[in-house]
């Protein structure tokens, strides 16, 4: 069988899914497709680090309520592992703006608009290790096997 490979993304629940009560339901879709959560912490974003997260967003024009948005009450921040998970993430992501996003994704399932929009994934293997280490040491990072990788 293929081996599953470690290819790992950032994804964060934002604000609105915390208190929306989706963490729940958004960490299944990860599960139920065969990626594993190998870090993942619940805080409150500090302006320094939403400053670096979105740096390549600083000067449009969403940039300061998008700051406001993301820092303003607490968020899941988690790295997903698994075969393609950059990829695949953004799949079950969806599309930015929840007008748009396809029914099936989550976006497409919990949001309508593109101010609140539940979730940021990594779009690319360079911003997913620009964006990790934002939020997470290496040694925060676990290693331990799914029961079923044989069959991912
Ligand atoms: P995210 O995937 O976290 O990346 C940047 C975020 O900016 C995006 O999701 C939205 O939450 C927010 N945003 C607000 N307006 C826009 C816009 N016009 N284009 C892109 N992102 C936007």
């Amino acid at each position: 069988m293929a081996a599953v490979d470690s290819l790992r993304t950032l994804v964060l629940i934002k604000p609105d899914g915390v208190a929306r009560s989706k963490v729940g339901q958004i960490i299944s879709r990860f599960e139920d497709k065969g990626l594993k959560v190998v870090a993942m912490k619940l805080m409150r974003l500090d302006r320094p680090r939403a400053e670096r997260h979105y740096a390549v967003h600083k000067g449009k024009p969403f940039y300061d309520s998008l700051l406001n948005y993301i820092t303003s009450s607490p968020l899941v921040a988690m790295v997903v592992e698994g075969n393609n998970s950059i990829e695949i993430v953004r799949k079950l992501v969806g599309a930015t703006n929840g007008a748009k996003a396809e029914p099936g994704t989550i976006r497409g399932d919990y949001s309508t608009g593109i101010d609140f929009n539940l979730i940021h994934a990594s779009d690319s293997e360079e911003s997913a290790n620009y964006e990790i280490p934002i939020f997470f040491e290496e040694k925060e990072i676990l290693s331990y096997e799914r029961a079923d990788k044989d069959w991912l």
